[in-house]
């Protein structure tokens, strides 16, 4: 079978981005000191996150076919009947994203938008938030491990080197299921928007204050402890000489 283009350059982007951009975050907040030079990178990091995320949601409804939710909602026959192939051989072969890993890349969209939500929420003082947001985050780390098994074993059972098509984009297939571009120039469009985004959070950041402004949007967002932070430890945002 010829190698054909199955994930476009956007969805290639977003996914890698999204892994490093998730062991960094998962990295500082469990590591670094909540009052360190270091942790308001967790909360940039996080509202990058947030921003790929919704434009990755955009992407899930006009990008090309194998990027589109639609082409991933798979019922339960069809997941119970990829699981049977795993188990005993067999099984039919699926050209976009398979129906193991469809249901674990909903969730993993989902949960990340609730971290960063929960996030936010938090960092105006709020500890049922504080607990979503760790217990969402573990939750988050055991989904990229079944993720991660999911693809070993599914590269073992099939003899197919999936990891690879996250990096080339094609798959072996037949020609006339391939995607007609890898779409490079929403991949620029999704990176320059990012990229903004990114430097704008970062250069809105005031460590007197501890907030920053979403760019564009010009809403101020804190990051960290407001004034009515934890109290006992909670550290006093004067104090900061960051
Ligand atoms: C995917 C993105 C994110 C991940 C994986 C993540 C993960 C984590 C983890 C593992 C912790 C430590 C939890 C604990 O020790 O119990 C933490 C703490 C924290 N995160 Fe995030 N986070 C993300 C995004 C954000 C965002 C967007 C914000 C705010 C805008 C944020 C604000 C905080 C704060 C303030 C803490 C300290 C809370 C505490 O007192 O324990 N995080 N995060
Ligand atoms: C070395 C680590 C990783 C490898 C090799 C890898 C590989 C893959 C592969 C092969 C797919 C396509 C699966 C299929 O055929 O259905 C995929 C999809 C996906 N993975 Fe990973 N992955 C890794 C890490 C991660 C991490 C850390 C996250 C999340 C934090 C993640 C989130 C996703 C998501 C959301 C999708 C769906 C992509 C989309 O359509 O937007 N992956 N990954």
């Amino acid at each position: 079978m010829a190698r054909i283009l199955v994930y476009d350059l956007p969805t290639r982007l977003f996914h890698w981005l999204l892994a490093l951009g998730f062991v960094l975050a998962l990295v500082i907040g469990q590591f670094a000191d909540e009052h360190g030079v270091l942790f308001p990178y967790h909360m940039i990091i996080g509202l990058v996150l947030g921003m790929m995320l919704i434009l990755r949601i955009v992407w899930g409804f006009v990008g090309t076919r194998y990027a589109r939710f639609g082409s991933f909602l798979f019922g339960p026959g069809a997941v119970i009947g990829y699981f049977k192939g795993i188990l005993i051989g067999g099984g039919r072969r699926y050209v976009g994203h398979n129906p193991g890993s469809s249901y674990a890349i909903f969730a993993v969209l989902a949960i990340t938008l609730l971290i960063v939500a929960s996030g936010l929420l938090m960092s105006g003082g709020g500890e049922v938030f504080e607990e979503v947001h760790s217990v969402a985050s573990y939750v988050l780390l055991a989904l990229v491990a079944v993720h991660l098994v999911g693809i070993i074993v599914h590269m073992i059972r099939h003899r197919e080197n999936i990891a690879a098509s996250m990096v080339t984009g094609t798959k072996a297939g037949e020609p006339g299921n391939a995607i007609g571009s890898a779409k490079p120039i929403t991949a620029i469009v999704f990176i320059l928007v990012t990229a903004f985004w990114a430097g704008g959070l970062i250069r809105n950041y005031n460590s007197g204050t501890q907030q920053t402004t979403l760019p564009l949007l010009g809403v101020a967002v804190q990051l960290g402890e407001s004034e009515h932070g934890e109290e006992g430890h909670g550290r006093r945002n004067q104090h900061d000489d960051d």
